[in-house]
């Protein structure tokens, strides 16, 4: 498949902010058409797109107001009445507060599942679709496991199970959509600043532990995912950790 994002329609979730907007950043450097933001923060989403429409050009980043848990629906009949075609979906929109395990399982998982079945069907070529590429965020959370974050390393578990078996390279050469995941270690963005554990008794220990972990700025996986983009087999899973050159987790 080509794995060129020059002209390609990107649509990223949480896009207004940290590592959704560090990715739409280096994509639209790496000439895609356009990116379109969704975000539940309008005036983040705002911000971002005046940045990027000043850097790359008009009519190069949209945004979208949306809640990845509620507004599918209208969103997609949206982005295909103006876009027509998607090339590519990123799922980034997440949250981490193990003391909301519901919310934490809707945005990080459900949500996540139902937006890649949705746009897979839309590029599945063996319905005339044009094929494509979903990008799933999950984590060092996904494969890696402490005592600290149970219900964040559920949900970022499930996520690398499901763009396995998805993006299998069965599906892959049987429906030509391409499913791929992200694990980033630490990255200075919001989400850190008020990381919950499952129990306060644990929440000061989990803190001077970050504090000795590899860290890495929100660039570094924008640019992570464009290496991904460009070499990644379908089904795939890259560790981005401590801006350390992309390495396969299996
Ligand atoms: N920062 C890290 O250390 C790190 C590490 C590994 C994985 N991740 C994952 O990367 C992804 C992006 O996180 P980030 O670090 O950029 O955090 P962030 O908080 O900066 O960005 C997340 C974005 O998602 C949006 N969002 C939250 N709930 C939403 C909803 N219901 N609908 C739509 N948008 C919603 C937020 O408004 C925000 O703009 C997440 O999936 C996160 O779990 C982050």
């Amino acid at each position: 498949m080509e794995k060129d994002l020059q002209n390609k329609t990107v649509v990223i979730t949480g896009g207004a902010t940290g590592i959704g907007y560090a990715i739409a950043d280096k994509f639209l450097n790496k000439r895609a058409k356009v990116v379109i933001l969704l975000d539940i923060d309008e005036e983040k989403g705002a911000e971002a797109v005046k940045t990027l429409v000043t850097k790359y050009g008009d009519n190069k980043a949209v945004f979208y107001k949306c809640d990845v848990t509620k507004d599918l629906e209208a969103v997609y009949e949206k982005l295909i009445n103006n876009f027509k075609v998607i090339n590519v979906l990123v799922n980034n929109a997440g949250i981490l507060n193990d003391l909301t395990v519901k919310k934490t399982m809707e945005i990080n998982v459900v949500a996540l599942l139902e937006w890649s079945f949705k746009f897979w069907e839309h590029m599945r070529t063996d319905k005339s679709g044009k094929g494509g590429t979903i990008i799933n965020l999950s984590s060092i959370y996904g494969f890696r496991f402490d005592q600290y974050l149970p219900v964040y390393q559920a949900s970022k578990s499930a996520v690398m199970a499901f763009t396995k078996s998805l993006g299998h390279r069965y599906n892959f050469t049987r429906f030509g959509v391409r499913v791929v995941a992200i694990c980033p270690g630490f990255t200075k963005t919001s989400i850190v600043i008020d990381m919950k554990t499952w129990i306060p008794e644990v929440q000061e220990e989990f803190l001077t532990f970050t504090k000795q972990q590899l860290w890495q700025e929100a660039e570094a996986v924008g640019e992570a995912a464009v290496n991904v983009f460009e070499t990644a087999e379908s089904g795939t899973a890259w560790l981005i950790e401590g801006a350390k050159p992309i390495s396969e987790v299996f």
